[in-house]
């Protein structure tokens, strides 16, 4: 049995979810394994629509441990509110398992997050401020908790003591806001950690041994490649890794054990927060495109950018990922359009390219070349077979296949599970 990786192959939100929702139906082992609270799944299902921010997507299915990665950052409370709405709505969580090498997000994460943000004034990076990008930070710079040391209480008040002696002087001399207190951080996480700790554990041993046993394993990616902190456009980027190689290293799986890994695209592109997006669409269109397709942010509610199927970036993000699939996601958000557009290559400074720039000052300046394709102009969300899309879907999709450079092997027509077409079996 395989591990498969499900990756955001532009910039989030490609409708992940819902792809490993659909997945895990046949998988024994769901794991996260980079971002935080940041990311929003949402997975529609017999259950009702649940919105997921830290659990993975598999917790649905009684028979799929369900792992958080060493790669992810963790709101313990954001992660017990989710688990205790699963709870009651009848959703067991007991096979949830969280790396013991995880960081925690902490109080002074999100502060920051906010107070950097505020400082950034007109070049804000439009985080979701939950915190992240300061988590990563302190796990890099070696001033991180981890999940693992709300285990040892006497350990974990020693190092938040130290900690705080850093961070204090930080908020009180350069932001002029008020200290962290000791006591109320301590006492709070205490309780989160005696929560969390039944979950906490060496998830590692936990995959090895289920990839021994030849269990299903996926990979289940938040954030899109065009957000890697080094890929992606920075400084308009997130802060951990969501491409395929960040599922190795966010999970402790070696490379050697991922069989495919499969790109999630929308049929168009959508962008929230700062940062430069070629296709994007000011006008009525893209109004269109966003009222249409309800593009508003799981997990801060904010208008998405949204624009044409960037075939460039898209290229860029196979390259980068290695897809060996890509799921197409949304193809039924187009069904009354009389036209569609798909941006081939871009014109910078006179010059025609069809490369995805490193600089933001660079992919800025850039504008979409289009070409054009006639739109279907029929409804197709009760199609489940290639064959029976109307022929200019199926000419819209053999083009982004191309373009891509990877095949499409599921193609998604509606939120439900079953609106799914299957062109090639990817399990
Ligand atoms: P951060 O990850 O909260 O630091 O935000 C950095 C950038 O990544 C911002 O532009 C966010 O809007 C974007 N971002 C973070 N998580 C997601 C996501 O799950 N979907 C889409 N964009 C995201």
């Amino acid at each position: 049995m395989p591990v498969i990786a499900i990756i955001g192959a532009q910039w989030g939100d490609e409708g992940k979810g819902k792809i490993v929702d659909m997945l895990a139906q046949k998988a024994r082992v769901v794991v996260r394994f980079s971002g935080g609270d940041n990311a929003g799944h949402t997975v529609i299902n017999p259950g009702g629509e649940f919105r997921l921010h830290l659990v993975p997507s598999g917790i649905f299915y009684p028979n799929v441990d369900c792992i958080i990665g060493n790669g992810v950052v963790i709101n313990p409370a954001v992660l017990i509110g989710e688990v205790d709405q699963l709870r009651q709505r009848g959703v067991d969580t007991s096979r949830l398992f969280i790396s013991d090498r995880a960081h925690l997000i902490m109080p002074y994460h999100i502060l920051f997050d906010g107070l950097e943000e505020t400082l950034r004034g007109g070049k804000a990076l439009g985080t979701t401020r939950r915190g992240i990008g300061p988590a990563f930070a302190d796990k890099v710079a070696r001033l991180g908790i981890r999940t693992g040391d709300l285990l040892d209480k006497d350990g974990f008040r020693e190092r938040l003591q130290l900690i705080l002696d850093c961070k204090n002087p930080i908020l009180t001399k350069v932001y002029g806001v008020a200290p962290q207190s000791l006591e109320e951080v301590y006492r709070q996480y205490c309780q989160y950690g005696d929560f969390l700790a039944p979950h906490i554990c060496d998830t590692t041993s936990m995959l090895t041994e289920a990839l021994d046993q030849g269990k299903l394993v996926l990979l289940e990616g938040a954030q899109g490649a065009l957000l890697d902190p080094d890929f992606g456009t920075y400084p308009y980027t997130t802060s951990s890794s969501p491409l395929a190689a960040g599922g190795c290293v966010g999970s402790g799986l070696s490379p050697t054990r991922i069989d495919r890994i499969i790109g999630v695209f929308k049929a168009y592109c959508t962008r929230v927060g700062g940062g430069p997006m070629p296709t994007e669409l000011t006008d009525e269109m893209g109004s269109l495109i966003r009222e249409k397709a309800h593009e508003y942010g799981t997990t801060t509610g904010r208008p998405r950018r949204c624009g044409w199927f960037d075939a460039v970036a898209a290229r860029f993000s196979t390259r980068i990922n290695g897809f060996t699939g890509a799921a197409l996601t949304r193809l039924d958000v187009f069904d009354t359009f009389p036209r569609l557009k798909i941006c081939v290559a871009y014109r910078l400074e006179g010059r025609t390219i069809d490369y995805f720039p490193s600089s933001v000052v660079a992919l800025e300046k850039c504008q979409p070349v289009y070409e054009e394709l006639p739109g279907w102009q029929t409804p197709i969300s009760h199609i489940r077979q290639y064959d029976q899309l109307p022929a200019a879907a199926r000419r819209y999709v053999a083009r982004l296949q191309e373009l891509a450079g990877c095949p499409v092997d599921l193609i998604s027509v509606g939120a439900q599970r079953e609106q799914t077409i299957v062109l090639s079996d990817i399990l």
